[in-house]
């Protein structure tokens, strides 16, 4: 698939770090959770999750990242997608929870706006560095139940997702979904583990891609061999008993590097 040529629209400040794109194409097609490959001409071509149909949000952390927070309005870039498998959707008077850290919240917004436009029980423990880097606040304050924390304590409760997660019975959701730092998350998928909770709970993950589309293989993970890009990026929690989830990941040049 060639990448398609986008216009960017709009460029909206989320947070001191995270910057959201708005581009004149719209991926209707698009389920929450799976990802478009970003090309940034003369530099790189990096996936990012849809945080709106027609949006990303980015954090700012390398190369290609920097030179996205230099475009401006009217600026061009490719982008080849929808790809990958999306959050499982919610039914009709399920009972969900989501759990979601820094810029992972992004990744899991349309997820929520889907489910509570449908009726769905939607609760969600959001979290971030300080309370500046809370993202889309507006879109998930209809949520039946919205639980913050900052690491340094500046807004709402003083700690981690998981500390409010240890203080929920899952057997109480029909579905927990989770986006963040894979280091959060494995904190989740330990905490739900103990609570057997682990076959309803889908995690979103990050792995280093080059082609986006299952051919190359550089986001293979061990032990069996799912391809991040194309099994996932969303992965049922019992797919990842016994896998290199939450131990290391690889790089460009297939590298480990531990977490
Ligand atoms: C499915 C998926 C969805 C993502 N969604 C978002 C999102 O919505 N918002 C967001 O800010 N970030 C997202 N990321 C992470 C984002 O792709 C990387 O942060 C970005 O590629 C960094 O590129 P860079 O050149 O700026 O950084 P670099 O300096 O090149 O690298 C910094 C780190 O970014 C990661 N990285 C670099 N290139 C790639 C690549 N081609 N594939 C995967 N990881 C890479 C590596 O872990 C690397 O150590 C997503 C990643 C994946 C796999
Ligand atoms: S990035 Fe090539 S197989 Fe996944």
């Amino acid at each position: 698939m060639y990448p398609i040529d986008v216009k960017i629209t709009k460029i909206v400040q989320e947070s001191p770090s995270n910057k959201s794109f708005f581009f004149d194409r719209s991926f209707d097609e698009a389920l929450p959770g799976q990802f478009v490959m970003v090309w940034i001409r003369g530099t790189d071509e990096i996936p990012m999750t849809l945080s709106y149909r027609n949006a990303i949000t980015v954090q700012k952390v390398g190369d290609a990242t920097a030179k996205l927070f230099e475009m401006k309005e009217g600026d061009h870039l490719g982008i080849r997608g929808p790809f990958g498998k999306g959050f499982t959707l919610p039914g009709k008077d399920e009972n969900i929870l989501i759990v979601a850290g820094g810029v992972g919240t992004a990744a899991i917004a349309m997820l929520a706006e889907h489910a509570m436009s449908q009726d769905t029980c939607v609760t969600t423990i959001m979290g971030a560095r300080n309370a500046d880097e809370l993202l889309f606040l507006d879109r998930f304050t209809p949520c039946k139940g919205l639980h913050m924390t900052t690491d340094d304590g500046s807004a709402h409760r003083c700690g981690f997702v998981t500390d409010v997660l240890c203080e929920i019975d899952a057997s109480e959701y029909d579905r927990v979904y989770t986006c963040g730092p894979e280091m959060m998350m494995k904190h989740v998928f330990d905490i739900l583990e103990k609570q057997g909770a682990l076959a309803k709970t889908e995690f979103s993950l990050h792995r280093y891609f080059k082609c986006g589309i299952g051919v190359c293989g550089a986001c293979c993970m061990d032990n069996d061999g799912l391809r991040v890009c194309r099994d996932g990026p969303v992965f049922n929690g019992m797919q990842l008993v016994g896998s290199e989830f939450g131990k290391y990941m690889r790089g460009a040049s297939g590298n480990k590097k531990m977490l």
